[in-house]
């Protein structure tokens, strides 16, 4: 378990192992290995999904032994809040053009997909060959949006999680696996 330090504590919060680390690493493997066997031949271009998704991307491209172009959008939804509202908008561009490739979006967490159906509509106006989505987290029974997901490394209940990039006001992202929230013996949804 981290240090308290490293965790970052707000408030009366106590971090509860959801995932650990080697459940990660096992599923970021095998995640790997299946995309490397689906994008052979194709001209693989990974947009990782900032801030959150940038520690699962960074694992899962080391884990694709294909050539590919790795780039980067932001796209803001919750603010400081553990609820979506519904409206995102692109608040940094890509780099590089996804023209003709074939773009897997890697993703921390999806929840009512209203981040993703925003973002899926700026990628399409670039006119990609193919589009995916690869999320590590898929909150069941949540989605608000048809979008299906391509790849998904863990379904999860509708829990509040935190760590290995995940947030909660901008805190616990160093942390090395997916956690819960418990408040006053709670667990934060
Ligand atoms: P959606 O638009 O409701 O699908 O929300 C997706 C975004 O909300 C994700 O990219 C995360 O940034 C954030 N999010 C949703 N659920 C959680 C959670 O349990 N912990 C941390 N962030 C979350
Ligand atoms: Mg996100």
């Amino acid at each position: 378990m981290q240090s308290e330090r490293a965790q970052g504590r707000i408030g009366e919060e106590e971090v509860e192992v959801y995932i650990s680390e080697e459940e990660i690493r096992k599923k970021v493997a095998e995640l790997g290995a299946v995309i490397t066997r689906d994008y052979e031949g194709k001209d693989l271009f990974v947009v990782a999904v900032l801030r959150g998704a940038i520690f699962f991307a960074v694992d899962l491209v080391r884990a694709v032994d294909l050539p590919l172009v790795l780039d980067f959008v932001q796209i803001s939804s919750y603010g400081d809040s553990t609820e979506s509202n519904g409206r995102a908008k692109i608040t940094r561009e890509l780099d590089l053009s996804i023209k003709d490739k074939d773009v897997l979006v890697v993703e921390d967490i999806v929840d009512t997909r209203h981040t993703l159906f925003n973002l899926l509509s700026f990628l399409r106006s670039k006119f990609p060959r193919s589009i995916r989505i690869c999320t590590l987290l898929n909150k069941r029974e949540r989605a608000e949006r048809e979008i299906p997901l391509d790849y998904v490394g863990f379904s999860i209940e509708n829990l509040f999680v935190i760590g290995y990039g995940l947030d909660y006001a901008q805190r616990y992202r160093n942390l090395p696996f997916v956690g819960v929230l418990r408040k006053g013996g709670e667990i934060l949804r």
